[in-house]
């Protein structure tokens, strides 16, 4: 089969697959397995300090000599609302209490929010090829800077307006997110209902929207969805769920476990967790935090204060107070290798004859 198409090209990549960026999960070793077997790792860095940034691309480029692409978080960093947060973290304690799992409040005066600006050096010094981002839009003289050094730019959008948009100031593939994807809803336009389009129609509608190649990400567990979403106008696909069993992820046992078990009814979209939409299996946190009438505090702030409960509850194993990020096709996620879980969707594209 000839894979061969404007995406391949653009990329320098033998597969139109994206391993999804998702922050928590994938590691230097799941990017490099995936560029490896011709695939196009993304290795998130939303949020990290310029070092640690550097450590994770370095990493990285020991494990694999192919393309990768490295992906920004591009929010604005927000001020903090002390009563919110005072409140939030009183409800944070109670629920640590009641579940027993250790919980330290965040002193937010001690905390550093890294912007995407002051990774930018790093990815240049790097010479990174692609830098995708989601969250917001990179700014104009971001975007100038990194197009300058060669790089080729992916955005996130929800809906054909932010598609549009993205194309407007100068992206060169737009990745078209579908409302089954797992993780934070890459939404940016804020002045309309959250965008919650089903890939099955966003995807058609955004690829007749702009001439830039579109990724369709959402829900993509198994061959006949990737075959679907390239009839459907796409150049190629972002999977992220189905990377979240892998042997290189860093979730944790009982988390592939709970994707493994899961229904297609398991995930939820909540701000409990971190202030912005995203989906992930239903668990008591949400449960909770969603019972209260809380403001929340903006992303990341609302991330931050989380952290520590989060934190303990993995290191107990426990999958009740941390996020369980992942898409509406979980319960498709098998538990494998990178390189076979792509290899698996490659030949099965390949195999399907109608
Ligand atoms: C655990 C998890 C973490 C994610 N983290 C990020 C991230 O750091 N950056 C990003 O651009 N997208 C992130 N996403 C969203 C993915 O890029 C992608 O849109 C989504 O995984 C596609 O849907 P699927 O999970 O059904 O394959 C994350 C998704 C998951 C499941």
């Amino acid at each position: 089969m000839n894979w061969h198409n404007a995406l391949t090209q653009i990329l320098k990549i033998k597969y139109p697959l994206v391993q999804a960026p998702m922050l928590g999960v994938s590691t230097p070793e799941m990017v490099a397995a995936v560029s490896n077997e011709g695939g196009l790792g993304s290795l998130p860095v939303g949020l990290q300090s310029p070092e640690k940034t550097r450590e994770l691309i370095i990493k990285t480029k020991t494990l694999t000599d192919k393309p990768f692409a490295v992906n920004l978080f591009a929010h604005d960093i927000p001020t903090i609302e002390p009563t919110q947060t005072q409140a939030i973290q009183e409800q944070l304690m109670r629920i640590s209490e009641k579940y027993g799992v250790a919980y330290t409040p965040v002193d937010l005066t001690q905390i550093r929010h890294f912007s995407y600006q002051e990774q930018l050096d790093v990815l240049i010094e790097e010479k990174i090829p692609v830098v995708s981002f989601t969250f917001g839009v990179l700014d104009q003289p971001s975007i100038e800077r990194l197009h300058a050094h060669g790089m080729i730019l992916i955005g996130t959008a929800t809906s054909v307006r932010e598609a549009v948009y993205l194309e407007n100031i100068g992206i060169d593939i737009i990745t078209a997110q579908g409302i089954e994807a797992g993780g934070h809803r890459g939404t940016f336009l804020f002045d309309e209902p959250l965008p919650q389009i089903g890939l099955i129609s966003l995807l058609p509608q955004v690829v007749d929207a702009v001439k830039r190649p579109v990724l369709a990400a959402g829900g993509i567990t198994d061959p006949r969805a990737f075959k679907a979403a390239m009839i459907l106008g796409a150049q190629g696909v972002q999977v992220g769920t189905a990377f979240i069993g892998s042997d290189e992820s860093l979730a944790i046992t009982p988390y592939k476990e709970q994707l493994r078990k899961s229904q297609d009814t398991d995930t939820v979209l909540t701000r409990a967790f971190s202030g912005r939409w995203a989906r992930g299996i239903r668990n008591s946190f949400h449960d909770e935090i969603q019972q209260l009438s809380l403001e929340y505090p903006a992303y990341p702030i609302l991330n931050t204060l989380t952290a520590p409960i989060r934190i303990a509850s993995q290191k107990q194993g426990n999958t009740q107070l941390t996020t369980l990020w992942a898409g509406q096709s979980a319960a498709m996620a098998t538990q494998k290798s990178s390189a076979e879980i792509l290899r698996s969707l490659i030949i099965g594209v390949e195999q399907i004859t109608t």
